[in-house]
């Protein structure tokens, strides 16, 4: 609380901004704690640093009568805006207050949203919109609607030119989705946050089906099933802590390089654990995030969506103090094998990364795709095609490694060099070809397999003469499809060479309106 001015014009501006802060009053605010959230301010404090919110708009108010709402008035109505710092970099931040009208979104607070983005997009920073609402505000009609597209619009117009971050801590429903949807990242709070396009009411009313809230569009859901959310935590605070860290690998804009944070992690770094990692039987798996928490900087990795598609790794982390995107196969779920979802996730991290300047770190153990009637009726042409577009359009520095299998479209798909990878190196254990020996055993050796007299040991021998043959890395290095094969335990140093090696890589795509990638 300030203290009081001997000047009544300045006491009667500090009446109006604590009258402001108070929202929807302190009653409102006890339910919203009761319900274990933090108020929309209370939430900026823990996102920003300390003391650097600067409001904007807080006299604001709403200009509807319909419903009585005229004599239904709060100062700022039900959003603040603004901007502050974290880690002292600029960010744009909007903030709905559930206090004042359940964080709706009418006229007004559409207004003062649109106001936020466009500095934010003017001047080049990132905007991280924390979102706790019932939606359009009702009495006020279509007018709430044309909000939303407002949003929408500088969504996109934002989209691969500043990091748009979404945070649900509350209700986010209807239409109200897509502005998070178009978003880079969106973090939700387990067991307090849901996301759905028509709620449980709705989905019994149509389609006969009874589900929670929870069930329907909770955290768990989203982190898992639908993918649509990156990050999930337990609590509000933690959700706001993971925001800020999500911000250290990043640039303002897509006109900066990421933030060069120094290391003490020697960039000569030997890790011999790596020599045995690979299992000796290639069907055997091994954990791929063993692999990057030995190699990246104090073995500090940022994984988005973590619980979805894990058949894919996506995440950040930093080389030689260089930020980075990593995209790896996990042959420890599903075989690290690419299907729909695993090919969707890290389709849009690449284009996350190539957007906003972040060097490309792809590791390789893929057995193929994924085969079977689901996954082709399910598109995975479409969405196949949709990563290897990403990688091919991506002219940020690109280093693969393959560790292990590298079998079929997925060898050209996953960053190969003859889609513009910059530096290809393989490890001795790395099988590059066109099927696993066993399946093209089957089809290039039939009719042998099918005169031979004992067919088991026949095939066997093949395997074995296939395997010798075509199961390395020689014969993609003696084409130079490969730059280098190294040794495991040397790879840190000869990543952060490389990256170093590409920090003024220039590349362009030809001049087009923007591409057509198989949405
Ligand atoms: C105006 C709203 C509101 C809304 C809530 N309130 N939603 N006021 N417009 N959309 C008000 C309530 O009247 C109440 O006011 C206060 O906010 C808190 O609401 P409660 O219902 O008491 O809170 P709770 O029990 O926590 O329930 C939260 C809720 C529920 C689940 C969000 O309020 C709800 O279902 N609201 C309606 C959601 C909805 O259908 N919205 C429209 C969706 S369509 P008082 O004065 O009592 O504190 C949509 C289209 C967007 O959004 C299209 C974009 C293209």
């Amino acid at each position: 609380m300030p203290e009081k001015s001997e000047n009544p014009k300045i006491q009667a501006l500090r009446d109006k901004k604590v009258q402001s802060r108070q929202g929807g009053g302190a009653e409102r605010i006890e339910k919203q704690h009761q319900k274990g959230r933090l108020t929309a301010r209370e939430r900026l404090d823990l996102l920003l640093d300390k003391g650097s919110y600067r409001e904007v708009d807080s006299f604001v108010e709403h200009r509807s009568s319909d419903f009585g709402t005229d004599k239904n008035k709060f100062l700022g109505d039900s959003v603040t805006t603004g901007w502050g710092t974290i880690n002292n970099r600029l960010v744009y931040v909007f903030s709905q207050d559930f206090t004042v009208f359940g964080g709706s979104l009418g006229e007004v607070h559409a207004e003062k949203v649109v106001k936020i983005m466009d500095m934010a997009l003017k001047n080049g920073a990132p905007i991280i919109g924390i979102n706790d609402s019932g939606g359009a505000r009702i009495q006020e009609g279509v007018v709430s609607l044309g909000g939303y597209a407002d949003i929408f619009l500088r969504n996109t117009l934002s989209s691969g030119v500043i990091p748009q971050i979404s945070v649900i801590m509350g209700p986010c429903a209807g239409g109200a989705v897509y502005s998070p949807a178009i978003t880079d990242f969106i973090f939700m709070v387990r067991g307090s946050s849901f996301m759905f396009i028509t709620g449980p009411e709705v989905v019994k009313t149509v389609t006969h089906e009874e589900v929670t809230f929870e069930e329907l569009g909770g955290a768990d859901v989203h982190a898992e099933k639908s993918g649509v959310c990156h990050i999930v935590a337990d609590t509000e605070a933690n959700t706001l802590f993971l925001v800020r860290k999500l911000l250290s690998y990043l640039p303002q804009n897509n006109m900066e390089d990421p933030p060069f944070v120094p290391t003490e992690d020697s960039s000569l770094r030997v890790e011999p654990a790596l020599d045995t990692i690979i299992p000796d039987d290639p069907s055997k798996p091994y954990d791929i995030k063993e692999v990057i928490s030995l190699l990246v900087d104090e073995g500090e990795f940022y994984e988005i969506q973590e619980g979805f598609a894990q058949n894919i790794v996506v995440g950040f982390a930093r080389l030689g103090g260089h930020s980075i995107g990593i995209v790896a196969n996990q042959p420890a779920f599903l075989a690290g094998v690419l299907d729909i979802d695993s090919s969707e996730k890290a389709g849009r991290f690449v284009r996350f990364c190539d957007s906003f300047n972040i060097p490309l770190l792809t590791f390789v153990d893929v057995p193929g795709f994924l085969p079977g009637v689901e996954q082709e009726h399910g598109g995975i042409i479409r969405s196949g095609a949709k990563l290897l577009y990403a990688f091919s359009e991506a002219t940020v520095p690109k280093i693969t490694l393959i560790t292990r299998k590298a079998y079929g479209g997925a060898y050209d798909v996953m960053s190969s060099k003859h889609i513009r990878g910059d530096i290809n190196l393989a490890w001795p254990s790395a099988e590059i070809a066109v099927m696993g020996p066993e399946g093209a055993v089957n089809i290039i050796f039939r009719k042998e397999l099918q005169k031979a007299k004992n067919p088991d040991k026949k095939r066997a021998e093949l395997v074995a003469d296939y395997r010798e043959k075509f199961a390395n890395p020689y014969i993609a290095a003696s084409r130079g499809y490969i730059d280098d094969i190294i040794e495991p335990s040397s790879t840190r140093a000869r990543l952060i060479n490389g990256l170093e090696m590409l920090s003024n890589k220039r590349d362009k795509n030809p001049g087009k309106k923007h591409g057509n990638i198989p949405l």
